[in-house]
């Protein structure tokens, strides 16, 4: 039995029967016997709450070249394994734009589509190209572009159709030369403005992000966490028209299709959760979304607490949250 605990930001201990380290494509043609398994990345999205009896690959590909270069942009290929923020800084280090808003993102390269990652403005479905992987039904490499991917809010073909039937070994980005600002989002014009900055580059923006998220988001090598536990909801007007009658505070964002997206922190901490701690489980006090392990919590209280947040937010609300971690 090998201890998971190393491989989950939650620091849960759990045990598997088998973990296989995937570093080679030439490991990959002697997986074919294998039907049933779950692919692991950085274990930064993810809980586990029980023992996993089907084998665990765990995706260790290396490598970030550049396949071509011309005068707007670059196509880089990274292996899956890759740590994602080294390759945020190492983009920066040569002024390749794109992703600098999605800095210190935790996890791996391979399981940013797998979720298709977003903060401040941007997700990595933005920058996307294609996904180079192993198809484990049919034991062959297969490509699949952007449009193929199916790449949502938090949502790809990954996490659906795909589940645990294909390995990601290779993501393809198009970073920009000639960079496109992404400073919608309006904390980060604050923090650059409290900076003095009024013309940013890529990398004061990448600084910004980063003060923001150490700011709000607890650092998993000192607290065990998983980012957001939950996602934001999606809302019809005639729903958000009611609610808004009854809690005028509710903040909302008019979406282009007619809904409303409402931040799911937002009723959390309505309802009483924010810093409010059980046991070995709590809701993180700076961000309602986070679900913090105190201690030597395991998997099945933090989904237990998990679920009485849900339970709360749909007594006052009418809305279920939907978890945004993997439960395993
Ligand atoms: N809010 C509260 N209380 C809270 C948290 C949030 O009232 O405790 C409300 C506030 O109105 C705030 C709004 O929610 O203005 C938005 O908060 P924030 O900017 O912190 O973003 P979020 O919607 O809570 C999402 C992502 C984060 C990402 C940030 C920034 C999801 C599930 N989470 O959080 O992603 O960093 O936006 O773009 O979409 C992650 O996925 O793990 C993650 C951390």
């Amino acid at each position: 039995m090998i201890s998971l605990k190393p491989y989950n930001s939650f620091g849960i201990e759990v045990q598997a029967h088998h973990v296989i380290h995937l570093h080679s494509l030439e490991l990959l043609e002697h997986l074919s016997d294998i039907r049933q398994t779950k692919i692991l990345g950085g274990g930064t999205n993810i809980l586990f709450t029980k023992d996993i009896i089907d084998p665990i690959i765990k995706v260790e590909m290396n490598g970030l070249e550049v396949l071509v270069e011309n005068e707007e942009d670059v196509l880089v290929r990274i292996g899956a394994g890759q740590n994602w923020h080294a390759t945020v800084m190492w983009a920066l280090d040569h002024n390749y734009g794109g992703i600098e808003n999605l800095s210190l993102i935790p996890g791996t390269v391979g399981a940013a589509p797998v979720q298709n990652i977003g903060a401040y403005g941007v997700e990595i479905k933005d920058v996307l190209e294609w996904i180079e992987g192993f198809d484990l039904e049919s034991s062959t490499f297969k490509k699949l572009n952007r449009a193929e991917c199916l790449m949502g809010y938090r949502d790809s073909i990954f996490k659906n159709s795909l589940k645990n039937k294909f390995i990601i070994t290779h993501v393809i980005l198009r970073l920009s030369k000639k960079h496109q600002l992404n400073l919608e989002y309006g904390i980060i014009k604050e923090v650059l403005l409290q900076k003095n900055i009024s013309y940013p580059n890529i990398r004061q923006i990448s600084e910004a992000v980063i003060q923001i998220r150490r700011s709000k988001l607890p650092d998993p090598n000192e607290i065990g966490n998983a980012g957001s536990f939950f996602k934001n909801v999606n809302i019809p007007e005639d729903q958000h028209h009611e609610l808004k009658s009854r809690f005028p505070q509710m903040p909302a964002y008019h979406l282009p299709d007619g809904t409303y997206k409402i931040a799911s922190g937002w009723l959390i901490e309505y309802c009483g959760w924010k810093g409010k701690r059980i046991g070995n489980v709590a809701c993180y006090e700076k961000q309602a979304l986070v679900i913090v392990n105190c201690g030597d919590a395991t998997g099945q209280e933090i989904l237990y607490f998990s679920q009485q947040v849900i339970d709360s937010v749909f007594q006052i609300f009418g809305i279920t949250l939907q978890p945004e971690v993997n439960i395993w």
